[in-house]
């Protein structure tokens, strides 16, 4: 039994959209009250703002859009100059996406965004949660935004003891009752903002909420332990071995990755292939660019992606000379010019490992040592 008045969908979103008015973050994509905002600053900070924080989003955001500040420009821009700069947003198939969104619209679409859901859809990278976002905030149609901040609220306000993931079908049905037909572009973004303020996972701020009087999970006290998650499975533990190899010069051999697939066309070191069973040296050595005395580093370095952990020994070794094969996407490059390169995270990290235990000749400011 719940201890609350029932209220009206119509009241609980006039509540919210008073709260927004007073409360709302300014945000480096949002326009001012009552201004439409631009559909390609909306969608490029939506599909930064996955599974990304808003502060580490607005550094990218800015700089993105003094690069390509229209989608035209994005269209024309080469995937790798886009890659380089997703760098550290991590998920780069988001980025691969986001370049070929902004072609096929470019092809396909006269150079606009559609503005249905469902044509919103149809395009690379532009699933459930961002079509609503888009046809919400861009275009204000009442269509139903969920991410985790509204699961979280919504099975607050609803008191909705069912875990996660397998509630999120009601959890979504529950916010669609919700969506108002009068400014839902603005109430898709305040119940966003709800999520990240007040009604946050730890603490929720409970007195500060425009819900409180209608909140079920607080009258019944169970808000901050909501919404329940289903135990999580265990990532598998996959394993690699990397080839640091560095020429006298001290340029250090790179690779592309293939186009496809995870990291697809992203910088790395040579790597053999990823695995279940640890490798050792012996057998690794078959997968490493050249035949050479390669020399395990002491320790493993470790990296999580979202299905799996991997574990990657660094081999590493040297050669003379600078006559090196540049055939089959290998780039030589010194360390100090790595950076103008689409590193992911991981090849980073195994970079700042590899320099602390091999690191290469000492360079001189001005057209150093060669
Ligand atoms: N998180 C994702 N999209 C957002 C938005 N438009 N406003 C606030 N937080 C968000």
């Amino acid at each position: 039994m719940s201890a609350v008045r029932p209220a009206s969908p119509a009241h609980l979103a006039q509540a919210l959209l008073g709260w927004y008015d007073r409360h709302r973050r300014r945000l480096p994509w949002r326009t001012a009250p009552g201004v439409r905002p631009d559909p390609y600053r909306v969608w490029l900070s939506e599909i930064m703002l996955q599974q990304t924080t808003v502060p580490v989003v607005a550094g990218y955001f800015q700089r993105f859009l003094e690069r390509w500040p229209t989608l035209e420009s994005l269209a024309l821009a080469e995937l790798d100059d886009v890659l380089h700069a997703w760098q550290g947003l991590g998920y780069y198939a988001r980025a691969r996406n986001l370049h070929a969104c902004a072609r096929q619209l470019a092809t396909d679409h006269g150079g606009h965004f559609p503005t249905e859901e469902k044509a919103l859809r149809a395009l690379p990278g532009i699933g459930r949660y961002t079509a609503a976002a888009i046809a919400a905030i861009a275009y204000d149609r009442p269509a139903t935004v969920v991410d985790g901040n509204v699961e979280r609220v919504i099975a607050r306000l609803r008191a909705v003891e069912s875990p996660l993931p397998a509630a999120k079908p009601k959890l979504y049905a529950l916010a669609a009752e919700l969506t108002p037909e009068a400014r839902p572009g603005d109430y898709a973004q305040a119940l966003m903002d709800l999520g990240a303020t007040v009604c946050t996972p730890r603490n929720p701020g409970c007195l500060a909420c425009p819900w409180q009087s209608v909140c079920e999970g607080r009258a019944r006290g169970l808000a901050e332990s909501l919404p329940r998650r289903a135990p999580k499975r265990q990532r598998p533990l996959r394993h690699g071995v990397s080839f640091w190899l560095m020429r006298t010069d001290g340029a250090v051999l790179l690779r592309r990755r293939p186009d496809e697939g995870l990291l697809g066309g992203m910088i790395e070191l040579p790597t053999t292939p990823w695995r279940d069973e640890p490798w050792n040296l012996a057998e690794a050595s078959a997968h490493a660019p050249q035949p050479l005395t390669w020399q395990a580093l002491p320790e493993p370095v470790r990296h999580g992606f979202t299905h799996f952990e991997i574990e990657l020994l660094v081999a590493a070794a040297e050669i003379e000379g600078g006559s090196a094969n540049e055939s089959d996407g290998a780039i030589w490059c010194p360390p100090a010019r790595f950076s103008e390169h689409a590193l992911p995270t991981l090849t980073r990290k195994l970079v700042r490992y590899a320099e602390r235990y091999r690191p290469g000749p000492a360079s001189t400011p001005e057209g150093g040592r060669r």
